[in-house]
């Protein structure tokens, strides 16, 4: 077991919702590291209230911020600039929702509102902060900042709707933005490309149960969990990584470099037997 990993780091970390979320696992997994990070989350979800118990677990508090509002980051920036007294090393951006899904409107039915929605909700937010971080210089020399996608930007997936547009503008942000970090700064700028995993997000998708199980037997390692994911995203606030930028990161145990596998081959066949 690494110790100390992010000892004296300081961070935001956005979107935990619930102990299944993946931003929650981060956290704890962070706090556990040594590092010290204020949570993030919307109005609704802070509602809910239980992100408020991770804050007690973590010993820290919670911002409330909408991330499509450039006022709201703000506040969550300079906020935690203030609480820690100075610039910070790390931040995750674990934020997606799109109403199309949510309703059940089909790709080829969408409605716009809703489609700007999605792409300011999962994929602006991420560069109105990345705006917000630079306009006020909080992030440290040599920073991190890592922000959550999905293979459904290269490949279609059915059932992912719009949020596949989300994850491509999400991914080309985190190489534009990270040239302009990387070369001013030192501040590397990432996603991770994970599987998919039970969370209220993911399991708003449709089919999602499917999907979960054919990317399992897809892929030669299994589907990664959130807590795997926490620990990978641990790696990349650390300083084990300091030369990796704007990259998309697949953490998904191989399924986006498959094309068919044995297992699935075998699951496949079967459905064609009573036919045979
Ligand atoms: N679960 C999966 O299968 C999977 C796979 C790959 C990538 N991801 C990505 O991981 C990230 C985290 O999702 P998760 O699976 O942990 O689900 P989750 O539902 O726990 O987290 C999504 C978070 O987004 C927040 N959010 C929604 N609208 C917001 C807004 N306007 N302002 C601020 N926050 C807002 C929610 O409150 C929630 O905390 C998302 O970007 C998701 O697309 C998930």
């Amino acid at each position: 077991m690494v110790c100390n990993l992010l000892q004296g780091k300081k961070g935001i970390i956005f979107g935990a919702l619930n102990e299944k979320s993946i931003a929650w696992k981060v956290a704890e997994k962070a706090y556990q590291q040594g590092a010290r990070f204020i949570l993030s989350n919307a109005p609704a979800a802070v509602r809910f209230g239980e992100i408020d118990q991770l804050a007690k677990a973590c010993k820290t508090e919670v911002l409330v911020a909408d991330a499509t509002s450039v006022k709201d980051l703000e506040n969550v920036f300079s906020g935690t600039m203030e609480k820690f007294g100075g610039k910070i090393d790390f931040v995750l951006h674990s934020i997606g929702m799109s109403p199309n899904v949510r309703k059940g409107i089909p790709y080829d039915r969408i409605n716009y509102d809703f489609y700007h929605k999605t792409l300011d909700i999962s994929a602006l937010s991420f560069h109105k902060m990345l705006q917000v971080a630079r306009n006020i210089d909080a992030i440290n020399d040599w920073g991190s900042v890592v922000a959550l996608s999905y293979v459904a930007a290269q490949r279609t997936l059915y059932g992912y709707n719009d949020m596949a547009d989300a994850k491509a503008l999400l991914e080309s942000i985190a190489r534009s933005f990270g040239y302009i970090c990387g070369r001013d700064k030192k501040i590397r700028i990432n996603t991770i490309s994970q599987s998919p995993t039970v969370t209220t997000a993911g399991s708003g998708v449709r089919g999602f149960d499917s999907l979960v199980d054919f990317t399992e037997r897809m892929s030669p390692l299994g589907n990664a969990t959130a807590e795997e994911c926490a620990d990978y995203c641990i790696t990349l606030f650390s300083d084990l990584t300091r030369k990796v930028t704007m990259q998309n990161l697949f953490h998904d145990g191989g399924f986006s470099s498959m094309g068919m596998s044995m297992k699935a081959m075998h699951q496949y066949d079967k459905s064609f037997r009573p036919c045979d």
